[in-house]
């Protein structure tokens, strides 16, 4: 079988990093392309930074990393340090990376890849606010040829908003390349809140990481048990939503999630809903369906998943 081309694009944040660690530990299913970075949930100097140190951790200094924009299309940047802590990875001890960063644009990169690359052949996987991925579909829109699939982390609907009453945090730092990246046409799965807020980091998946002798495990378990303070706190359960590693463990393990081919349409205009993803779950709009929106999940599974994967780590102690 030969490997998925991926581009993951990102905002690390702990759940970011560890979905880096989770695509980095399946070489022989998914290719990474490149890792493409974004401002969102701690400045871009640090989520570029943050992608180039997971990928030092996953022994994988060869991937190349790169930098993008370093705020939303139209609206201001907002950025969530009480949750990801002010380096945006708390919860392991940050070093100057080994992995260098690209001296190119990530949305150049993004369009020289897609450029060259066969028809429908790449899957992008965009974890962070959508102004790179959006960026280059307005730049250069026959990119869209090479795009195989979009599997993002993003939105909300039953689960309600986690960053306002309405919208979920990516959605709402730039709703604006949201609604662009939900209009492209390609196909699109969607990882929300409805299915991220049930697989929660709880103390004893955590700890079974812990358990594990590699460093990628290491670091994901120092990383949850800084990240789940927060969210544990908020929601009142035992662990944080584990949202950004849903998009790869969908492409290992499609078969964990259940999904609903539904229309999701995006709020840009009012200021009390910006953000919020109106997903017709019933098919009650008459709107075309764009999106595979993913409504559950085994739990469990998802975990053996990332605790499996974590621990095939060789070489990195
Ligand atoms: O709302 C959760 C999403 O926003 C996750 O991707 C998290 O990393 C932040 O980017
Ligand atoms: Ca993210």
């Amino acid at each position: 079988m030969t490997a998925r081309p991926i581009i993951i694009d990102c905002d690390p944040g702990q759940d970011d990093a560890i979905n880096l660690l989770l695509a980095l530990a399946a070489p022989d299913e998914l290719k990474v392309l490149g890792i493409t970075t974004v401002a969102g949930n701690v400045p871009l100097a640090l989520t570029e930074r943050n992608a180039r140190l997971m990928c030092d951790i996953a022994g994988r200094t060869d991937v190349p990393v790169f930098a993008g924009s370093d705020k939303p299309l139209q609206r201001s940047l907002i950025t969530a340090e009480n949750v990801h802590g002010r380096s945006g990875i708390d919860g392991i001890d940050i070093v100057p990376p080994v992995t260098p960063l690209q001296p190119m644009h990530a949305i150049d990169f993004i369009i020289e890849k897609l450029e060259s690359a066969a028809l429908e052949s790449v899957t992008l996987v965009p974890t962070g606010p959508l102004t790179n991925i959006a960026a280059a579909i307005s730049r250069q829109p026959s990119i869209l040829e090479a795009v195989r699939e979009i599997v993002l982390m993003g939105g909300a609907m039953r689960q309600g908003g986690n960053t306002t009453p309405s919208a979920e945090f990516n959605m709402l730092v730039d709703p604006h390349a949201a609604k662009i990246v939900l209009a492209c046409g390609r196909p699109i799965v969607a990882m929300g809140l409805d299915v991220t807020h049930k697989v929660l980091a709880n103390s004893a998946r955590v700890a079974r990481i812990r358990a594990i002798d590699t460093a990628p495990a290491r670091a994901t378990a120092g990383m949850l048990e800084y990240f789940s303070r927060h969210d544990s706190k908020k929601y009142g359960k035992d662990g944080a939503p584990l949202h950004d590693p849903c998009t790869i463990a969908w492409l290992l393990q499609p078969n964990l999630f259940e999904t609903r081919h539904c229309n999701i349409e995006i709020e840009v205009e009012s200021e009390l809903t910006m953000g919020h993803t109106a997903v017709d779950f019933w098919g009650v709009s008459g709107r075309a369906a764009n999106a595979h929106w993913a409504c559950d999940v085994d739990a469990e599974g998802f975990y053996e998943l990332l605790s499996n994967r974590l621990a095939a780590y060789e070489g990195t102690q």
